[in-house]
């Protein structure tokens, strides 16, 4: 098969992906996704991918695009997902699961659950009430919560809504002056934890995405652009010299300078090796985010629950380690954690959920994961997360 028609059979595939119905994606057959009613109030609806095929008709194209969409072929945006569906569970029987826990520690901070949300730009693309009903269904839960860079409301407002459980994550920007007047906006917000996303310094192809917006006639003058074509998501760049991020000249050193610069605890998000993870901690991270961001940043990665171990061994287990990409059921979390990862990260499946019902559609998908969670934790006899290691999985 030459280049060129792999690349179209990679992209009808892809296109294919995105317009099954989760129904038919469980094998279950289109007779049965015909019988099966639409689910009107969140607490009817069954599965996180069930958020998917709710969200969709909630979204322009352009934005539906932006969101569903990796780079390239999608090919490590697939590979994410399928990695979890090839791990399976080895559960031991005859303990006591009449408790469950699966509380998590953060930097002093206590979670109700190891599962989090990931930073994603612009909310307001996604529902009127953007990161603040995120971060408002994020307080419901007990639920960490990652705030972007390319938020659409003010660090200020959805700290508000969260509380002292809101991580900030950063997109650096080209000047020193700039980043420090950034980080101590954050730190003067009450922010604990400053995330540095260093996966798209040196740039990317979002190919899908640009077809899907080439195809939208809208001007997206009610969510996040001006009238003239200018993108709103900036709200955390003014006052700064520009809104330009991620410099490609950006070096290790960079981390021990925003380490000196702040109180907060530094993690690292896009780490991908052992060896950038073992850097990471030489210059002075407390944290580590194994993330290959969903599969937008470069193509035919590994998937991240592949890179937890040699991560975690890279670090001795001396700083936490969390990953994030592929993550669509409980079961998928707990395999995390089995392979070392302290907390898990979900993106794509709670924007479906605010596109869908907007905060109450956030709070199901969480709600929906941690119960399959807990009971995966039951079924492979592990009462709190401490008790879920490498032996209760296997890879095929
Ligand atoms: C629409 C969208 C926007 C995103 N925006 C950001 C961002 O602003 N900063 C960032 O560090 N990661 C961003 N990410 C990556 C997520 O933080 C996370 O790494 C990824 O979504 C996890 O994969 P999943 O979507 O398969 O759960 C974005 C992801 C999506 C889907």
């Amino acid at each position: 098969m030459s280049r060129s028609s792999q690349h179209v059979r990679y992209r009808r595939e892809f296109l294919r992906f995105l317009a099954a119905s989760p129904l038919l994606a469980h094998g279950l057959g289109e007779a049965w996704a015909q019988e099966s009613p639409a689910a009107t109030l969140p607490k009817d609806v069954l599965s996180v991918l069930d958020f998917e095929t709710l969200a969709r008709p909630k979204l322009p194209p352009a934005h539906w695009g932006y969101m569903a969409s990796g780079v390239d072929d999608n090919l490590t945006l697939q590979a994410n997902v399928a990695a979890y569906k090839n791990v399976q569970l080895r559960p031991r029987r005859l303990v006591d699961v009449s408790k469950i826990d699966a509380g998590v520690d953060l930097f002093g901070q206590r979670f109700a659950s190891p599962i989090f949300l990931c930073p994603v730009g612009g909310h307001r693309m996604f529902h009127a009430d953007g990161e603040v009903a995120t971060a408002r269904a994020a307080k419901a839960k007990n639920t960490l919560q990652m705030l972007s860079s390319q938020t659409s409301i003010r660090v200020e407002d959805v700290i508000a809504a969260r509380g002292g459980g809101l991580w900030y994550q950063l997109y650096i920007p080209p000047s020193w002056d700039d980043t420090e007047k950034l980080v101590r906006r954050v730190e003067a917000a009450g922010c604990p934890v400053l995330v540095w996303t260093i996966d798209v310094l040196g740039g990317r192809n979002l190919e899908t995405a640009t077809r899907f917006r080439q195809t939208d006639t809208r001007q997206c003058v009610t969510c996040h652009a001006t009238p003239t074509g200018g993108r709103r998501d900036t709200v955390m760049f003014s006052g700064l010299s520009s809104a330009r991020i991620n410099p490609a000249n950006a070096t290790w050193d960079w981390v021990y300078r925003l380490k000196k610069m702040t109180s907060m605890k530094i993690v690292i998000k896009g780490i991908e090796t052992g060896e950038d993870a073992r850097l990471a901690r030489e210059h002075g991270a407390d944290g580590i985010l194994v993330s290959n961001h969903g599969g937008r940043a470069a193509e035919t990665l590994r998937p991240t629950v592949e890179t937890v171990p040699e991560v975690v061994d890279a670090v001795n287990n001396q700083i936490p380690v969390l990953v994030d990409g592929g993550v669509r059921r409980g079961s998928d979390a707990f395999k995390a954690i089995a392979y070392g990862a302290r907390a898990v990260g979900i993106g794509r499946p709670y924007t479906w959920g605010l596109a869908a019902f907007g905060q109450d559609g956030v709070e199901r998908v969480l709600d929906i994961l941690n119960a399959e969670l807990t009971l995966t934790m039951r079924q492979c006899g592990t009462p709190t997360l401490a008790q879920i290691t490498n032996t209760h999985v296997r890879r095929v």
